[in-house]
C-alpha cells in the first residue's frame, strides 16, 4: 500500500485517532494478526467465531503500528470507528483516488461481476495484461476470489503509485453489493459476464439478480467502458442503462457482437478452440485462432470477456490470441485435471457450485469420457437457491442421465433430490448412488474407480467436496490405498 500516516487513516475513515498522528503504515492492511508484519495496519473485523480486537495486540507485537478498531483498545495505537468494516471501504476508496489523482487517472481498474466465470475471467485478463507491464505493483490480480466487501477493498489497498492495473472481481449476494464495490473501486471497463441462479435464495428473484449485477453498468467512471456478454439476454438488455459518453462493447458467438468467437470445436480433453474475430471500426474484419487450456467449453465465454477487455486497453490481437491460447487456470479447484498414474481422470471443480456451472461441468465431464471411458460424477449440494432448490437438485439428477453419465454418486442430504430426479430419469440398479457423508463417498470410490475412469468432483463450497477432490486428485489406485 501508499504509505499513509495515522491522522490520513483517521481523516480517511472519518475515525476517531488514538495514536500519535504522525504513526505512519508503510506496509500490507491486514485483517489477520497471523500476517503481521513490520509497518502494518491491522483491521479488527468480528468474525463469526473470533472477534478481531482480542488479536490486536498480536497484531501490534508483530510489527504493526496501527489498529483500526470499533473500540478503542488499551495502550495500542488505534483509530477508532462505528464500523471498521465499513472503514475499510472507505479507507481503499480513499487510497485508490489519492494515486489516480497524483498518478493522471492510473491505475486503471476492471471491475468483473457475474453469476459464474468473474474469478476464471480475472485470472485469463491477468494473463492477458501482466506481459504488457513490468515493474512491482504494476498489475493487480489476487489469487482466488476475494469479491466481497472484505476482499475487494483488501485488494484495492495493494495499488501504489506503479500500479498500472487492477482486476477486481465483484461479487454480490444482495441488492446494492456491486454499488458498494464500484464506489470503493470506480471501473475503468465494467464487465457483466452472466445473470444465472446463484445466490437466488438471498435475493429472491433472477431479476433481483439482474437488476444488482446492472449496478456495474451504472457504476463505471465517466467515459468507460462497458463490457457486455451479448449471448446472455439479461446481460445484454443491459446495454440501455449505460450512461451516455460509455464506450459499449460486447461479446459472444452471436454474428452481431463485437468480440466474437466462430467455429468453436472442442477436443476429446474438454478443451476448445475457436476463431476470434473482431470488426475494427476501419477496414474489414480481424480474426486469429485461439486453443484454449482451460477445461470446459463454457470457458469460451470468459475468454471472449477477457479478450475485449484487453483489446480495449491496447493489447493487439494477435498478442490477444497467443496469451490466451497459453493461458492456465491460477486459482485452485476450477476444473483443474489430474491425469492420475493409475490412469484415473480426475476433474477438481470442487470450489463451488451453482445450477449453471453444475450443468457446465457435467457436459464437459460427458465430453472427455466420450464413448470409450467410464464416467462417474460425484456431486453435492448446490447451496443458497431457496425456494427453488429442490427443482434444481432433480434437475441436474434428469441431466445427468440424458447425458448417459455411467455413475453418479449423491453426497449428503443436501443433494438427495440429484439422487432422485436422476432415478426418476430412468436410472436403475446402481446407476445412482446415495452416500451420506464424504467419508463413505471416498470409502466407496477409493474401492470402485478403475483405470480409465473420468471422475468430476463438484459441489458448494460450504459442502466440502474439495477434500475429496484433493485426496482423489493425490490418491494412486484404490488397491496402492488398500495396502
Ligand atoms: N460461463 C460459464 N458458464 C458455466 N459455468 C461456468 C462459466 N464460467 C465458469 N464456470 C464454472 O463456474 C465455477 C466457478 O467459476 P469461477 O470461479 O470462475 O466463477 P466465480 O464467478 O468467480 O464464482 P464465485 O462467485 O464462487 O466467486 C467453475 O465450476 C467454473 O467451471
Ligand atoms: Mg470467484
Amino acid at each position: 500500500m501508499i504509505e499513509l500516516s495515522a491522522a490520513q487513516v483517521a481523516a480517511a475513515t472519518g475515525g476517531r485517532l488514538h495514536a500519535d498522528p504522525d504513526v505512519t503504515v508503510t506496509g500490507a492492511v491486514i485483517i489477520d494478526s497471523r500476517q503481521a508484519a513490520p509497518g502494518a495496519l491491522f483491521v479488527a473485523l468480528p468474525g463469526e467465531r473470533v472477534d478481531g480486537h482480542d488479536f490486536a495486540a498480536r497484531a501490534v507485537a508483530a510489527g504493526a503500528t496501527l489498529v483500526l478498531a470499533a473500540r478503542e483498545l488499551d495502550g495500542l495505537p488505534t483509530v477508532v470507528v462505528d464500523d471498521p468494516q465499513e472503514a475499510l471501504g472507505e479507507l481503499a476508496r480513499y487510497v485508490l483516488a489519492t494515486v489516480r489523482e497524483g498518478g493522471d487517472g492510473w491505475p486503471k481498474v476492471v471491475g468483473v461481476t457475474g453469476s459464474v466465470g468473474k474469478t476464471t475471467t480475472k485470472d485469463l485478463l491477468g494473463q492477458l495484461l501482466t506481459p504488457e507491464v513490468s515493474g512491482e505493483d504494476a498489475i493487480i490480480v489476487p489469487t482466488g476470489s476475494f469479491n466481497n466487501e472484505i476482499g475487494l477493498p483488501l485488494t484495492v489497498l495493494r495499488v501504489t503509485e506503479q500500479t498500472r492495473y487492477l482486476i477486481a472481481e465483484m461479487g454480490a449476494d444482495r441488492i446494492g453489493n456491486i454499488a458498494y464495490l464500484t464506489r470503493i473501486a470506480p471501473p475503468n471497463v465494467g464487465v457483466v459476464l452472466a445473470v444465472g441462479v446463484a445466490h437466488v435464495g438471498h435475493f429472491g428473484s433472477v431479476e433481483a439478480i439482474a437488476k444488482t449485477k446492472a449496478e456495474m453498468v451504472s457504476g463505471v467512471v465517466d467515459g468507460g467502458t462497458v463490457v457486455l456478454n451479448a449471448d446472455d439476454l439479461r446481460v445484454a438488455a443491459m446495454a440501455g442503462q449505460a450512461a451516455p459518453g460509455t464506450t459499449l462493447q460486447t461479446f459472444g458467438t452471436i454474428p452481431a457482437a463485437d468480440v466474437r468467437a466462430e467455429d468453436i470445436t472442442v477436443d476429446a480433453t474438454g478443451r476448445a478452440a475457436f476463431t476470434l474475430r473482431i470488426a475494427p471500426s476501419g477496414d474489414g474484419e480481424q480474426r486469429a485462432d485461439v486453443a484454449l487450456q482451460l477445461v470446459g467449453p463454457h470457458h469460451v465465454s470468459n475468454a471472449l470477456a477477457a479478450a475485449t477487455v484487453a483489446l480495449r486497453l491496447g493489447v493487439s490481437l494477435p498478442d490477444v490470441a497467443q496469451r490466451l491460447t497459453e493461458a492456465t487456470a491460477r486459482s485452485p479447484h476450477r476444473m483443474a485435471v489430474t491425469e492420475r498414474p493409475d490412469g484415473v481422470t480426475v476433474i477438481d471443480d470442487a470450489y463451488n457450485a451453482n445450477p449453471d456451472s453444475m450443468k457446465a461441468a457435467l457436459r464437459t465431464l460427458a465430453v472427455m469420457a466420450g464413448r470409450t471411458r467410464r464416467s462417474v460424477a460425484v456431486l453435492g449440494e448446490m447451496r443458497e437457491l431457496g425456494e427453488g432448490a429442490r427443482a434444481a437438485h432433480d434437475e441436474i439428477g434428469r441431466l445427468v442421465v440424458r447425458l448417459n453419465i455411467k455413475q453418479l454418486v449423491v453426497v449428503g442430504d443436501g443433494a438427495y433430490h440429484i439422487h432422485e430426479g436422476a432415478m426418476q430419469e430412468g436410472s436403475w440398479g446402481s446407476e445412482s448412488i446415495f452416500v451420506p457423508d464424504l467419508a463413505a463417498a471416498r470409502a466407496m470410490l477409493d474401492e470402485s474407480l478403475e483405470p480409465g475412469d473420468v471422475v468430476l468432483v463438484k459441489s458448494s463450497l460450504g459442502s466440502g467436496l474439495w477434500e475429496l477432490g484433493d485426496h482423489l486428485s493425490m490418491a494412486l489406485t484404490a488397491k496402492d490405498n488398500n495396502k
